[in-house]
C-alpha cells in the first residue's frame, strides 16, 4: 500500500518552537517529530510516501527527508492554508488515484507495529479502518471518539464536549480510494475545516468501517504538554523504543 503523512498546519500550539522551524521538525527525543510516523509507515511495508506540509518552512521538510531517507520515494504537496486533515488528504488524490492508502498524522507517535493490520486491510473489502486507544473520559474531549459494535465502528464524533465513549481515534487510518469522493461531499466544520471524522462517518453509515486497537504507547506531540509526555516516555524506554523500529 501507499502512505500519506499529513504534516500540515501552522504549529500554533507549539509556539514559539515553530517560530522559525516547521512543526514536524521539532525534536521529540533525539530526532524530529516526523521520524516517528515515517517509521510507523515503513514498518507497515510502505515505500512510496506522499507528504503534505504546510507552507511555513516547507523547504526544510523536503531538505531533511531527502538527506536522511534516500531509500524512500517521497512526493510532496503543499497545503497553502490550514483547512483541516481531510482537505490536506484530498491533495494526494491525483497521486494515489484508485489505490488503498495508509494515512498517518505527522505529529502522532506510536510504539506498536501494525504491519499485520495493513496486510489484512489490503486483502479485505473494508472501506476504512481506524486504530483506537482507550483514554480516560476527560481526555477523550480532545480527540475524535468512536463507538464500536462487533467488528464495526458504529459511531464517531470529533472532539465531543461530553464524550459518549472513551475510545479515542488515533491519527492512523487506512482507506480505500472512495475516501476522496467522501471528502468532496464534506462541508466545513465550525472551526472552518474539512474534518477527517466527517469523512469517516460516511463509511460508518455504510457499515464499512473496521477498527483495531493500538498496543503500546501512543501520543500526539502537537502541544507542549503532549510533546513532553511523548518525549519522557521515549527517553524512559531508551534504545528499546527504537529497537522495535525498522529504520
Ligand atoms: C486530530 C483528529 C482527531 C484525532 C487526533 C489524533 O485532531 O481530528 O480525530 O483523535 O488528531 O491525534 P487534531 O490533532 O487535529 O486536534
Amino acid at each position: 500500500m501507499k502512505g500519506v503523512i499529513l504534516a500540515g498546519g501552522t504549529g500554533s500550539r507549539l509556539e514559539k518552537l515553530t517560530s522559525v522551524l516547521n512543526k514536524h521538525l521539532v525534536a521529540v527525543g533525539e530526532v524530529p517529530m516526523i521520524e516517528y510516523p515515517l517509521n510507523t509507515l515503513v514498518q507497515m511495508g510502505v515505500k512510496d510516501i506522499a507528504v503534505v506540509t504546510g507552507a511555513e518552512h516547507a523547504g526544510t521538510v523536503v531538505q531533511y527527508l531527502t538527506k536522511e531517507h534516500e531509500e524512500i520515494d517521497f512526493t510532496y504537496k503543499i497545503q497553502k492554508k490550514a483547512g483541516g486533515i481531510a482537505e490536506a488528504l484530498s491533495l494526494t488524490e491525483n497521486i494515489y488515484h484508485g489505490e488503498k492508502i495508509i494515512v498517518i498524522l505527522g505529529d502522532n507517535i506510536f510504539e506498536g507495529n501494525f504491519s499485520e493490520e495493513a496486510r489484512k486491510f489490503e486483502e479485505s473489502k473494508l472501506g476504512a479502518m481506524l486504530f483506537l486507544k482507550k483514554v480516560n473520559i476527560d481526555e477523550a474531549k480532545r480527540f475524535g471518539i468512536a463507538i464500536v459494535e462487533g467488528d464495526k465502528v458504529k459511531y464517531v464524533e470529533e472532539k465531543p464536549a461530553e464524550p459518549k465513549s472513551n475510545l479515542a481515534m488515533t491519527g492512523l487510518y487506512m482507506f480505500d480510494s472512495e475516501i476522496f469522493n467522501k471528502i468532496r461531499q464534506l462541508h466545513r466544520s465550525a472551526r472552518g475545516e474539512l474534518e477527517i471524522t466527517d469523512a469517516i462517518e460516511k463509511y460508518v453509515q455504510e457499515g464499512n468501517c473496521g477498527y483495531g486497537f493500538v498496543d503500546g504507547f501512543w501520543s500526539d506531540a502537537g502541544t507542549h504538554s503532549s510533546r513532553k509526555f511523548a518525549e519522557d516516555y521515549i527517553y524512559k524506554k531508551g534504545k528499546e523504543f527504537w529497537n522495535k523500529k525498522s529504520i
